[in-house]
């Protein structure tokens, strides 16, 4: 039995739209981010908890599922920055950076109990066996170590099909404990008029930068689009505002924060 008129999702293959990868130490860095942090919001709401957590960490970190290092900026000069991707990282998400270690199967190529921290923005929903990461996160931890974690809510499916779940704070807490963490702190990033606003966006931003179509349907798409600018532009600014406020049980996505606890 078929459903009439929908589409069998089941063997898709096909990403009609993907946002441009820009890497972050391009020399146009400086003027780039912040109009970035503006307009995309999961990198907009990221930046500003991650502006608050990462400077507190000291000693040595592991930012695992690194991509293009984000957030490496935001450390300490004297944090001993480590970096490790699984080797499906360029083929399959478009990232290779120089002094990172690219790894695959399950274990991360990391001493026992060597971190002090572990940094992991956006990368869980990427993984198949969530447990066995998580317990490797525990594993490369020094005792009280902590773990920093993002993960999306609120996003489109992406990098696909290389993108396998979304997750609740009552199923971050669930997994977390099972991979023995404690002291497990949960926060929504944004709420239900930030997801409004960044769905309003999205789908004007696919029409100003249409991908995968005739050049007649491009220029079609890019009509609409300017015609829907002001509504985008005004998109951003409330969705940049609503992120002022308390994050609701509708958000973009979580920051968890957790501790190894060897007792
Ligand atoms: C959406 S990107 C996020 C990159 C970066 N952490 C950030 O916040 O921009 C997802 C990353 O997860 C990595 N990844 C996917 N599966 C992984 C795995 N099993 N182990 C480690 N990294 C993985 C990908 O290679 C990619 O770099």
């Amino acid at each position: 039995m078929i459903l009439p008129g929908k589409q069998n999702l089941a063997d898709y293959r096909n990403e009609n739209w993907r946002p441009p990868l820009l890497p972050y130490n391009w020399s146009g860095q400086k003027l780039l981010n912040p109009i970035r942090k503006f307009f995309d919001l999961q990198i907009g709401s990221l930046w500003q908890d991650m502006k608050i957590i990462l400077p507190t960490i000291k000693g040595r970190v592991l930012d695992v599922g690194c991509g293009s290092q984000p957030f490496r900026v935001l450390f300490n000069k004297e944090t001993e920055y480590n970096s490790i991707d699984t080797s499906d990282a360029e083929v399959k998400f478009g990232y290779k950076m120089p002094g990172t270690i690219y790894y695959s199967g399950e274990n991360w190529p990391v001493a026992d109990e060597s971190m002090d921290a572990v940094l992991c923005t956006e990368v869980l929903e990427h993984v198949i066996d969530t447990d066995s990461f998580l317990k490797q996160a525990n594993r490369c931890l020094k005792n009280h170590g902590q773990l920093v974690l993002s993960v999306p809510f609120a996003a489109r499916w992406h990098f696909i099909p290389h993108d396998y779940w979304r997750f609740t704070p009552s199923g971050l807490s669930h997994l977390l404990n099972k991979a023995r963490f404690t002291d497990i702190q949960i926060y929504a990033r944004g709420n239900k008029l930030t997801v409004a606003c960044y769905k309003t966006m999205a789908l004007i931003l696919q029409l100003l930068m249409p991908q995968k179509v005739n050049h007649i349907m491009k220029f079609i798409y890019i009509i609409l689009g300017l015609i829907f600018l002001p509504l985008f532009l005004l998109s951003a600014i409330l969705a940049n505002l609503s992120l002022l406020f308390k994050g609701g049980d509708d958000c973009l996505g979580y920051t968890v924060l957790a501790e190894k606890n060897n007792q």
